[in-house]
């Protein structure tokens, strides 16, 4: 029976499946289920300073190769938040699946000052969500498509984690995106998450406009798998942090393909959306199938096995 034990930043998960971000909120109930289900970690939805309602529906439609979202960052504020996340870690603890919190800010101080709330909750990891806008920017350009702004949030974070460790997540659209990782390294990020959705359009061609109340959003799912690929498989061949694999993971094989391009855990966010809260066990089970069916005994001989 292959070995599914995945070691990651001194972490031993049960498997490499891990709940992405956003997908479930932070309801404690809903994490202890997917943990339950057979997740190796969990994921909370992104915090930040101060609650945020989010855009008006619809946010989330499945067009046909995935889903395109603009939630909006939905959340309520950090200091609300951490007593939350405390009670996920509870609850997941005895199940020995460990708790990713995941934050945003507007600002590298605003980054720093959420950290430092939700690090009270003590998350085993915690994941930086720079896909939202540099307000201090004149364009308010995303701190994940910045070197120097993602390398500032990231030493900004780093300083108030409390020593918890930090993984930065990043988004596909930009040029360089080992550029980025190098930047945030530099700043003592100690994992990094790609990647994040890929902006993007869906049209209703009956009523004429964008079917989104935001107009645009993010691709998940399907449609992004093979750019997700690629960035995994750039950042394992060029630059030394391990990466949490994430984008169009919907079956065990996906999985198997993710860690084959160098990912060290493997994120599942949009499969939870078609397969329900059960996708991750259901993944596992999937992947230790396919290990099993072609001969392979462990995570380290599928690792990074696409880059030789
Ligand atoms: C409805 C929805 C909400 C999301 N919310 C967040 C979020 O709050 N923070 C974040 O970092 N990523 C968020 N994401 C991105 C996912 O965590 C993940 O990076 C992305 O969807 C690609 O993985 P997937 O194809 O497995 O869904 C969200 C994705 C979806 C579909």
């Amino acid at each position: 029976m292959p070995d599914l034990t995945c070691s990651l930043l001194g972490l031993t998960l049960h498997n490499p499946i891990v709940l992405a971000s956003g997908i479930l909120g932070t309801s404690a109930a809903l994490l202890e289920r997917v943990a339950q289900a057979g997740a190796g970690a969990v994921t909370a939805k992104s915090c930040g300073p101060a609650p945020r309602t989010g855009h008006p529906n619809p946010i989330t439609i499945e067009w046909g190769h995935g889903l395109i979202n603009a939630v909006g960052l939905t959340n309520p504020g950090a200091p609300v938040e951490a007593p939350l996340l405390a009670e996920a870690r509870a609850l997941l603890q005895p199940l020995g699946v460990p708790l990713i919190a995941s934050i945003f800010g507007g600002t590298p101080r605003e980054y720093g000052e959420v950290a430092r709330t939700i690090a009270t909750a003590r998350p085993a990891l915690i994941e930086v969500n720079i896909s939202c806008p540099n307000v201090a920017d004149e364009f308010g350009t995303p701190f994940a498509a910045d070197a120097v702004a993602a390398a500032e949030v990231t030493a900004a974070v780093v300083a108030n984690a409390g020593g918890i460790p930090v993984s930065v997540k990043l988004a596909p659209n930009v040029p360089d995106i080992v550029r980025i990782a190098r930047a945030v390294g530099a700043a003592s990020a100690s994992a990094l998450t790609a990647i994040n959705t890929m902006p993007g359009m869906v049209i209703d061609p009956y009523a004429g406009r964008p079917v989104l109340s935001n107009r645009s959003g993010g691709l998940s799912g399907p449609a992004i798998k093979p750019i997700a690929l690629r960035c995994v498989a750039q950042l394992a061949a060029e630059q030394d942090l391990p990466v949490i694999g994430t984008g169009g993971v919907l079956t065990g094989i996906d999985a198997a393909e993710m860690l084959m391009a160098g990912a060290t855990a493997v994120g599942v966010g949009t499969a939870v959306w078609y397969r329900g809260p059960e996708a991750l066990g259901q993944i596992v089970a999937e992947l230790d199938e396919f290990m099993a069916a072609e001969g392979y005994t462990s995570l380290a001989e599928l690792r990074g096995l696409a880059l030789r």
